[in-house]
């Protein structure tokens, strides 16, 4: 399998109400055999950049490689042909043949173009591939007469015939219902790794991304925010930004009052790495790294406050805490501690501090 890599990646959208710039500047790389997922809220940019990567649409500046390969450079000018990269692709509506059975939807691919190959090998491509979905045996249904998620297969199927030397996706389970995606994801992830795929995967759900990428791929109006393995992003994000899309945080704003203590709208908080006396900081926690007590224990950074709101979400509840300076939201797994007085601590281990003013810089690995 091929890895691939992409420099200084631009791309501007002309329209007659301006320009877009929709990629500024992207570095990025997906290793052979690596399951990379871009994750950016909506207009990021993500499918732009595919769709760059794969040659369907072309970019103003920078480059891109397939393995050694430059399929696309703007000095000197080169652009080689989506069909002459070899990608297999699955789109958002995936784009099945509703006219054509299984079998002629996976071998259209095959049949066309450059590629075109003997029927024969077609035929042995088309059933190793449909095999790999779990869908031999249906090789004759006429496409419209599957579900959803066997259609999203066959949509998977034929991207996997073509024997790509990486596959590209842009929220391909996005049609499916909540209990389909997890368990159609989890096949695609299994896939994936069982033929030792090269994959660029697209989505703007973070738990999607984090079930299933070996590296995220943070993106935000067209830069490439922080690269990294899902728990890298969830727990040291570079800055509030990525924090705050991988899952609610609660933020403090707090000056530094001496070593390793920091005034908050809590209390003063006991904080690692709080050095410089006098200086600002914002304090990130996670709602689940709040320990709710019914008595106080004494512990460090412990403080009083009020549930106000309690809400049952099965395995777990999500309960607001309501103390003097500030409302915060934590996790609770376990006994339920109603309303009322309640007692909590905050481990400063589980703190995650930034700096105001401090610029989340760019990775280029
Ligand atoms: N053909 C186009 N012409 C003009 N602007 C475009 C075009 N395609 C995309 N854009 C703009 O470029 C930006 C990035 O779009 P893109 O489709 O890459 O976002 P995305 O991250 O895939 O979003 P989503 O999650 O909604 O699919 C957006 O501001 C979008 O409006
Ligand atoms: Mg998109």
């Amino acid at each position: 399998m091929t890895g691939l890599s992409v420099r200084g990646l631009t791309k501007v959208f002309r329209t007659k109400s301006g320009s877009v710039h929709a990629l500024r500047g992207i570095d990025m790389r997906v290793e052979p055999g690596e399951f990379c997922v871009l994750l950016g809220s909506s207009g990021s940019g993500k499918t732009t950049l595919l769709r760059c990567v794969a040659g369907l649409e072309k970019p103003d500046s920078g480059e891109i490689r397939l393995g050694d390969r430059i399929v696309f450079s703007d000095n000197p000018k080169t652009f080689v042909s989506a069909e002459d990269r070899g990608f297999g692709m699955v789109f958002q509506s995936y784009a099945i043949w509703p006219h054509m059975t299984v079998f002629e939807n996976v071998a259209l691919p095959l049949l066309h173009g450059k590629r075109k190959l003997l029927r024969q090998e077609v035929r042995g491509r088309v059933a190793h591939a449909l095999r790999l979905v779990q869908l031999e045996g249906l090789q004759d249904r006429p496409a419209p007469q599957l579900s959803g998620g066997q259609q999203q297969r066959v949509a998977l199927a034929r991207a996997l015939a073509v024997n790509a030397q990486a596959l590209l996706m842009d929220e391909p389970l996005s049609n499916l219902d909540a209990r389909l995606r997890e368990s159609v994801r989890y096949e695609i992830r299994e896939l994936a790794k069982k033929l030792n795929s090269t994959v660029l995967y697209v989505t703007h759900d973070q738990v999607e991304a984090m079930a299933l990428a070996d590296r995220i791929l943070l993106i935000g109006e067209g830069r490439l925010l922080q690269s990294g393995r899902p728990h890298e992003l969830y727990e040291k994000p570079i800055d509030p930004a990525v924090a705050e899309f991988l899952g609610t945080m609660n933020w403090l704003s707090g000056k530094i009052r001496e070593r390793g203590f920091v005034q908050t709208e809590l209390g003063l908080l006991r904080v690692h790495g709080a050095e410089k006396v006098g200086s600002e900081l914002l304090l990130g926690i996670r709602p689940e790294d709040i320990r709710l007590k019914p008595v106080p224990s004494g512990e460090i950074n412990e403080f009083r406050g009020e549930i106000v709101d309690n809400t049952y979400l099965g395995d777990h509840r999500l309960c607001k805490l309501k103390t003097p300076g500030k409302t915060m939201v934590a996790k609770l797994v376990g006994t339920d501690m109603g309303y009322g007085t309640v007692h909590f601590q905050v481990p400063e281990e589980r703190i995650v501090v930034f700096h105001p003013n401090h610029k989340g810089k760019e990775e280029s690995k």
